[in-house]
């Protein structure tokens, strides 16, 4: 146990800062074992402060103090404590000099100041900033930042600050300086620096308004033919943002680093985006389609935040939705914009119901926009993120998207160059629409994903079909009674011919149906025969939705639904059915209709190939375990494989037609149609190998030889991986290995490959991936595809029934701790589930996180993981 208990921050204690600064100006000095910084803030009292208060109270960490001046005076009579630099009795206004030595070498945490593979960066979100200089690091303190950065010219010709430069030149002892300024105030989480021996990728981009903008990107020179593709998804952001919310870029500059150890994927930094090598580097030869497709959006995510993040944003952290929220839903329709919409959302909404809605039904469950918390990074989640940009889309289908345009102009028009909260989005959402949203609030305030409860009637006589729906939301912590909340449900009506049935008197075949009482009922008149409900298209809310169809009526769905999202949903429900019927011995056999709905997939000639390869996949071990009570993995796992086993084998020719059908020759493009071929195509290799066919192994062998891309390398690496061809399998991860040792990020890729592997991936196999040499403690990419890839996507082994899974993750977690919290916290996410599993996982869990939390020295993140999981 701790020493001391961690305290909870709470949102009703909320006071406006009782200082502002106006101006930040600062000289860092770089040098190899330490860093100096020298700051000078033009500080204030807060007019709106009631309290009137008297000391100066700053935040810092891990800081020596060197010196301290008020007004060019030394100070004596401060106080240094755990946190906080207290000067009692200060002026009205004042200029205050602190110079501090901070140590980036031994940064381990990677907040604040640190160094990776020899440059210099910053990652001050969300309170990393108090980790270089005093400061009161909160984000409704704005200012304007001037930095100066000085270090040995040799070592670190490129020197980074947000802004545009102003001044530079050489220094004594072969140094030199550059000075940024940035004329927009931002707070303290925004502040960003870099220093180092890069080469620098230009581009450009032209604005509505006609102003040029210099796009630049620093790498590393051995990453130098990898920014292309950020660089033209960059180009795309910036058109998309201005066509679609109207919003330019504000500098002159735009300028993106990649830098290998990171936390987080990307940060926002304002005009100096920094990203995680992973989520912003790529080549043909060495990323993914998948990997492509996440650079697109973070680019677009990151540069979206300059308005919904920088020019506006959080008043506190409590607020965080605010900006995260709302850009991922920014993010997602820039995505779906891109490529294909309705491919796009399957994929997010198949995270989001796997992974949100779990943490949404387990201990760490909280509301979009919090109450409290002991450490704010631990609210990076899900729920903020993905629930948030939910929430927002509900908006957006409530209003229509020409209100919710006028919203959003509202927004960015009355809160440019503010610090403000989600019901100030909200509000300007009202405004500009009418709209009561008074109700919808409680998205943010009630944690726990509703569950709608759907019967129907149908009256031959007088052709009236009836629908009820009951509301309900489970109870999470500190939240026993939740009141209803207000649902948008789009919907429609299905003949028994797949004609879709006219809905009202304008003759709409769709309509979106509003929640608000815990039960409603809605009417539809003049139909022949009962219809097959639509429910949900397009997942128009995050709920649960029961409405009992039938297996044919699922199958009717399957092909007969105008809604593809629903398609797919179908096609999953009925899987889901199929899975777990097996599973708790309700039947014995694969129910064939299941076969027969996947080969009429694989042989209806012009369906969207992304979209049969989704369809084809069956529910993920994740999805079925959220569905179950005490989830026995081991049971599931063996349903869900006899189903895979069973379909792959009756569909052999069809699989290897389509192979047949599908040459991925010519020049790679990241472009829907390779992509969609692609994704088919290496599916339908993988559920081949997986059945041990020597066709689909030799195959397999073949790409792997000579595909010209890494989609199609790493798909018949996995393929030959999660196949029972061992000797095969074994020289493929060798002659990858050596043939990419050279490259960090695929190197990760193939960790990944081992640890998430349901064939080979056991506790054996991924304690020999961290003795690799390969293998690096320090760097978080590396800790998340051996451990993290383990323990989150590889439930077979990571569930093993004899807890070595869990154990295995336990003793990882507290060695991570001594040096990198965040990462740890986050690691431990998925043992915080235990109540969902089978008793004696259950118990096996629980013990380790008992053990977690008993350790003298736990660091704050993971104290609150682990005590709020237990608790
Ligand atoms: N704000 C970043 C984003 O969503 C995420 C992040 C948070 C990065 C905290 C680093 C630290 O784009
Ligand atoms: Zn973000």
């Amino acid at each position: 146990m701790r020493a001391e208990q961690p305290q909870a921050v709470h949102l009703a204690d909320y006071r406006v800062p009782a200082f502002l600064i106006d101006h930040v100006d600062l000289r860092i000095e770089l040098f190899e074992d330490c860093a100096l910084v020298h700051s000078r803030l033009n500080i204030r009292r807060n007019p709106a402060d009631e309290s009137q208060a008297r000391d100066l109270v700053l935040n810092g960490e891990e800081l020596g103090l060197e010196s301290l001046m008020l007004d060019g005076r030394p100070v004596e009579n401060h106080r240094v404590d755990e946190g906080f630099l207290t000067v009692p009795s200060v002026p009205e206004h004042f200029h205050l000099d602190v110079t501090t030595r901070i140590h980036p070498r031994d940064n381990t945490r990677l907040e604040g100041l640190y160094q990776s593979s020899g440059m210099f960066c910053t990652q001050c979100e969300a309170e990393g900033f108090r980790r270089i200089t005093y400061f009161p690091d909160r984000p409704d303190v704005m200012a304007c930042y001037r930095t100066r950065i000085e270090a040995d010219r040799e070592a670190y010709p490129v020197l980074l600050a947000n802004g545009n430069p102003v001044d530079w030149g050489e220094l004594e002892d072969g140094r030199h300086q550059v000075t940024w300024e940035d004329p927009y105030p931002k707070p303290s989480y925004l502040f960003a620096m870099v220093a180092g021996d890069l080469v620098e990728k230009r581009d450009e981009f032209v604005t509505g308004s006609g102003r040029t903008i210099d796009l630049r990107m620093y790498v590393e020179a051995r990453n130098e033919a990898k920014c292309e593709h950020a660089l033209a998804s960059l180009k795309k952001a910036m058109a998309w943002d201005e066509e679609v919310y109207g919003r330019e870029y504000d500098l002159d500059i735009f300028m993106v680093v990649a830098v290998d150890d990171f936390n987080m994927g990307a940060m926002e930094n304002k005009g100096l985006n920094i990203f995680n090598s992973s989520c912003v580097l790529a080549s043909p030869e060495t990323a993914t389609d998948a990997a492509y497709d996440r650079i697109e959006s973070i680019v677009a995510h990151e540069y979206f935040h300059n308005w919904s993040g920088n020019r506006v944003t959080c008043r506190d952290w409590f607020q965080l939705s605010l900006k995260e929220g709302f850009t991922v839903f920014r993010d997602n329709q820039f995505s779906a914009d891109m490529g294909s919409p309705t491919v796009q959302r399957i994929d997010h909404v198949n995270m989001l119901r796997t992974a949100q809605f779990a943490e949404d039904a387990g201990p760490m469950a909280h509301p979009v926009r919090p109450d409290s918390y002991i450490e704010i990074a631990n609210f990076y989640t899900l729920t903020v993120y993905e629930k948030g940009a939910e929430v927002v889309r509900m908006i957006h289908t409530l209003l229509g998207p020409d209100m919710f345009r006028e919203g959003s102009d509202l927004y960015f028009a009355r809160h440019d160059g503010q610090a403000v909260t989600t019901d100030d989005f909200v509000r300007a959402m009202e405004d500009a629409s009418s709209r009561d949203l008074t109700q919808f609030r409680r998205w943010y305030e009630q944690a726990g994903t509703p569950e709608l409860r759907v019967t129907d009637a149908f009256d031959a006589e007088s052709g009236t079909y009836t629908l009820t729906i009951r509301q309900s939301c489970p109870a999470t912590p500190g939240q026993s009674h939740k009141e209803p909340f207000h649902i948008p449900v789009r919907m429609g009506l299905i003949a028994s011919d797949g004609e879709a049935l006219p809905l009202d008197a304008e003759q709409n075949t769709e309509t979106v149906l509003e929640l608000t009482d815990t039960e409603h009922s809605f009417q539809f008149s003049g139909l022949a025969e009962r219809p097959v409900p639509s429910l949900l298209r397009g997942f128009s809310a995050p709920v649960k939705l029961d409405y009992s169809w039938t297996r044919d009526q699922l199958m009717f769905l399957m092909s007969r639904d105008p809604d593809g999202f629903n398609r797919w949903d179908a096609g999953q429900k009925l899987a889901v059915d199929v899975i777990l019927s097996i599973q708790q011995g309700r039947d014995t056999e694969v129910d064939p209709r299941l076969v027969e709905a996947y080969r009429t997939l694989l042989t209806t000639p012009g369906l969207d190939r992304a979209m049969v390869a989704r369809m084809l996949a069956l529910p993920s071990t994740a999805w079925l375990i959220e569905l179950t009570d005490e989830a026995d993995v081991a049971a599931i796992d063996g349903a869900r494989h006899q189903v895979e086993q069973t379909v792959a084998r009756a569909l052999r020719d069809e699989l290897l037609q389509v192979r047949a059908d599908h040459h991925p020759g010519g020049d790679y493009a990241f472009e829907p149609g390779q992509v969609a071929a692609r994704s088919l195509s290496n599916s339908a290799l993988a559920l081949l190998t997986r059945i041990g066919d020597d066709q689909g192994r030799d195959q397999a062998l073949a790409q792997f030889d000579q595909a010209t891309n890494m989609t199609d390398r790493l798909a018949a690496l996995k393929a030959l991986v999660d196949s029972p061809f061992s000797q095969e399998r074994e020289d493929a991860l060798a002659r990858f290995h050596a043939d990419w040792q050279h490259d960090p990020q695929v190197v990760e890729q193939w960790f990944a490959a081992q640890s998430g592997s349901p064939w080979i991936g056991n506790v054996n196999r991924v304690t020999e991936l961290l003795a690799h040499p390969a293998f690096d403690w320090k760097n978080p990419n590396k800790v998340r595809m051996v451990i993290g890839v383990f323990a989150g996507r590889n439930l077979t082994h990571f569930h093993s029934p004899d807890g070595s899974g869990h154990r295995f993750l336990g003793e990882q977690i507290r060695r991570l701790d001594a040096f990198n919290p965040q990462i740890s916290a986050q690691l431990a996410q998925p043992l915080t589930r235990w109540r969902q599993y089978a008793p004696h996982l259950r118990d096996s869990m629980a013990g380790v996180l008992r053990e977690l939390r008993d350790l003298p020295d736990l660091s704050r993140d993971l104290y609150e993981v682990v005590t709020k999981s237990l608790g």
